[in-house]
Formats: structure tokens, C-alpha cells, sequence
């Protein structure tokens, strides 16, 4: 089974950000992690179209970018175009999810619905099969460095088993106080890719931390 790693840059150096990028560039990392909040969606304001566009032009690793807004289909488009591999919106924000993620796909980009920690996996019983990928919080949105949610075990096995029967191509993400040990625990359950942002980037060298995930 997959086991990637996608170090989130909400926990990076702002003031040296090419720096990092560099450092994610040469590391084992296989997605750079994009933290997207617009204060309404989650009680925080992270960063938008003008980062991606600008981290774009240095990337060597595909662009994961985790929609945390309202009205997601409004900024598809832009995202996709200022350099998003990848587009997770949150099940939570979407009223017609199935066209949302058909949006998504249009633009060439690969679909990705979030679930926050209070929302059931089953939720996803009829749009599994058009997903790239699911990405399960394991802390509430909005800020890094949270305590990782226990209940999450269970709910990656769980979609482990749906993505299974239905879509087995489709990765499982976890976002939200992974680490050495939660890690380890996560891939074992089942999941296929690690966020990690304080962990990597509270570190004295993130990229050891990196191949140290990816060996998990
Ligand atoms: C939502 C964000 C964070 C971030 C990872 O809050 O999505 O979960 O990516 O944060 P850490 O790895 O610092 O818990
Ligand atoms: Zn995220």
C-alpha cells in the first residue's frame, strides 16, 4: 500500500519560505501540503491563490491544496490554475459535493473531499468511487499544532474498507497531530498519506523527519 508524506508549509518559515520549499523539494516528501483557510469556513486565515502561484514556480513536488473555505466551487478555477495538483474541499462546505468534485476534475486536477473529525465516513457511500482521495481530520481546522483526535483510528478503517470495496485506487489522507507515533498507527490502520506540519517544521532538521514518516 502507498505511504507518502505531505509536509503542510502552514507550520513553515514565512520569512524564508523558498528555503523550505527547497528543503521539501530535495526531502523524500512526495505532495507539498497547502493549508488554505478563509475565516469563515474555520475560525483562522491562513493564506490564498498568490502563495500557491509563487511556491509554483520553485515546486518539484505535486501541489496538495486543502480547501478549508466556503463556496469552494468559486475558487477551483483559480486554484487549479495558479499550480493545485491535487483539490480537497471539506464535505461540510459543499451543497452539491457530486458537482464540486466534478469541477474539480474538469480542470484536470485530482478530487478530494475532507471530513471533519464529528462527520461519518459513510457520508461517502455514493461519491467514493469519483474520489482521488479522502482526507479525514484529526483535529478540528483551523490551526497546526493540535492534539491528534483518537476516534481517527477507527474512522480510517473504516474507510479503508469502503475504498476497498468500491474505489481502491483512491488514497486515504490524515491531517491534524501526526508524529512518529500517530503515524505509524495511521498507516498500520490503513491511510496512505501524512500531513505533518508542526512536526516537520518544529524540528531541527525537517527533511530527517520526513524520511523518518516515510519509513514508518
Ligand atoms: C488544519 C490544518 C493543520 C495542519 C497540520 O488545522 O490542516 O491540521 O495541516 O497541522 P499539524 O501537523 O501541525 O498538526
Ligand atoms: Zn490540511
Amino acid at each position: 500500500m502507498k505511504r507518502l508524506v505531505a509536509p503542510s508549509i502552514l507550520s513553515a518559515d514565512f520569512n524564508h519560505l523558498g528555503k523550505d520549499i527547497e528543503m521539501i523539494n530535495q526531502s523524500e516528501a512526495d505532495y507539498i501540503h497547502f493549508d488554505v483557510m478563509d475565516g469563515v469556513f474555520v475560525p483562522n486565515i491562513s493564506f490564498g491563490i498568490p502563495v500557491i502561484e509563487q511556491v509554483n514556480r520553485i515546486a518539484e513536488k505535486p501541489l496538495d491544496v486543502h480547501l478549508m473555505i466556503v463556496n469552494p466551487d468559486h475558487f477551483i478555477e483559480p486554484f487549479v490554475k495558479a499550480g493545485a495538483s491535487i483539490v480537497t474541499v471539506h464535505y461540510e462546505a459543499c451543497k452539491h459535493l457530486h458537482r464540486t468534485v466534478q469541477l474539480i476534475k474538469s480542470f484536470g486536477a485530482r478530487a478530494s473531499v475532507c471530513l471533519n473529525p464529528h462527520t461519518p465516513v459513510a457520508v461517502l457511500e455514493d461519491i467514493i468511487q469519483d474520489l482521488d482521495m479522502v482526507l479525514l481530520m484529526s483535529v478540528n481546522p483551523g490551526f497546526g499544532g493540535q492534539k491528534f483526535i483518537e476516534n481517527t483510528y477507527k474512522k480510517v478503517r473504516q474507510l479503508r474498507e469502503l475504498i476497498d470495496s468500491v474505489n481502491p485506487d483512491c488514497l486515504i489522507e490524515v491531517d491534524g497531530g501526526v508524529n512518529f507515533e500517530t503515524g505509524a498507527r495511521l498507516f498500520e490502520a490503513g491511510a496512505n498519506v501524512l500531513v505533518a506540519g508542526s512536526f516537520v517544521f518544529g524540528a531541527e532538521n525537517p527533511a530527517e523527519i520526513i524520511s523518518g514518516l516515510k519509513q514508518l
